[in-house]
């Protein structure tokens, strides 16, 4: 559980620092390379199962390049495909970690999914301070420019990230919302469908994965971009606790709702926390497996969710230890050593 600080640089941005913390204790399962491949598993269901990745890791640690290669056919850059990477100085690109990413997923056969077009959440801190009119071109501009550079070369884009708000019924207020108003959701799939005819666009959230009133507030909000022909599909975050997680009925049967609307479905930025559930760590990662299995299986029981991207794949890198606490969100340990969480996964797809 290597520690991830999310430290606060300003603005909306915020990036990830490494720091290392003392490896939690061993789990004795089979190392990355001698259990069976996901993918396979993932793709006897016609699914694909993705993780996040940093470019900086694939090539340089062995294990991390290894264990992406084998298990995954879906990448996600867990950073380098943001605005504030991509564009930390106005009007000047910087594509080479979300290109290292493209060409790896490329040569291995992998798709990738670009995120995120639009996110408050990673927004250098020039585009604070633009007015109106100049946000306006600032972000046509980052859209067309980053979503035209990728034609061709991903299979889908988080267009907008986050947008509905967590407490009242409605859009988030942003910077976005305040300076272009509640159209600039629509106006962001406009320009995406534009400059990426080809990419499956969607709108991606947390916090609406079973049945609540976001989740409501997210239906309506693709619905109606659906029927404008504006948005093909839904991401789902699901970043859990195992302690307290919408009910897994409820979860499929959103799915199934957005599904019915003509969408696709996917899961897309999943991990498990375990820290607060009681009992011994045998206790924790047994509970993490049940919760993985079905929540998987929940996805594959909807035709149309297509994926299930994990945010990360070794607890030795996950975000959830910066920002909720140090834990063990995800399928392999510190030692790229598949956990009882893996083999959940690897149930749903196989249906058992
Ligand atoms: C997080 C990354 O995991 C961190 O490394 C980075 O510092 C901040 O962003 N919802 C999202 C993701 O849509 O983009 C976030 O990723 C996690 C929450």
């Amino acid at each position: 559980m290597t520690v991830l600080l999310a430290a606060c640089g300003g603005g909306s941005g915020f990036e990830p620092t490494a720091v290392s913390t003392p490896a939690a204790a061993p789990t004795p399962g089979p190392l990355w390379s001698d259990v069976p491949p996901l993918r396979d598993a993932a793709a006897q269901t016609g699914r694909m199962i993705g993780a996040a990745v940093f470019s900086s890791r694939l090539g340089s640690d062995a294990a991390y390049t290894g264990a992406a290669s084998r298990h995954f056919n879906y990448l996600t850059a867990e950073w380098e495909m943001k605005w504030n990477p991509i564009q930390r100085t106005p009007g000047v690109f910087d594509f080479s970690g979300g290109d290292r990413i493209v060409d790896f997923a490329e040569s291995r056969g992998m798709r990738v999914k670009g995120h995120a077009l639009v996110w408050h959440g990673a927004t250098p801190e020039w585009v604070n301070a633009l007015s109106p009119p100049e946000l306006r071109i600032a972000f046509e501009d980052h859209i067309r420019t980053v979503a035209g550079h990728y034609r061709r070369r991903v299979y889908a884009w988080d267009v907008v990230n986050e947008a509905i708000d967590d407490s009242q019924p409605g859009l988030r207020s942003t910077v976005f919302s305040r300076g272009l108003g509640p159209d600039y959701v629509a106006e962001a799939f406009r320009l995406a469908r534009r400059a990426d005819p080809e990419a499956q666009l969607i709108y991606n959230d947390y916090g609406a994965e079973g049945l609540n009133r976001k989740s409501n507030d997210v239906y309506n909000l693709v619905k109606d971009l659906k029927e404008r022909g504006l948005v093909d599909g839904v991401g789902l975050q699901m970043h859990i606790s195992a302690t307290s997680f919408p009910a897994v009925a409820d979860i499929q049967a959103n799915i199934q709702r957005l599904a019915d609307l003509g969408l696709q479905v996917n899961i897309s930025e999943m991990d498990v926390r375990i820290k607060d559930v009681p009992g011994d760590a045998a206790t924790k990662l047994q509970r993490q497996r049940q919760v993985y299995r079905d929540v998987v299986a929940a996805c594959v029981a909807v035709a149309r969710c297509e994926a299930v991207t994990l945010w990360g794949f070794t607890d030795a890198h996950s975000w959830v230890d910066g920002f909720f606490g140090a834990d063990d969100p995800l399928l392999f340990d510190e030692q790229y050593r598949a956990k009882p969480a893996f083999f959940g996964v690897e149930d749903a797809y196989l249906r058992r």
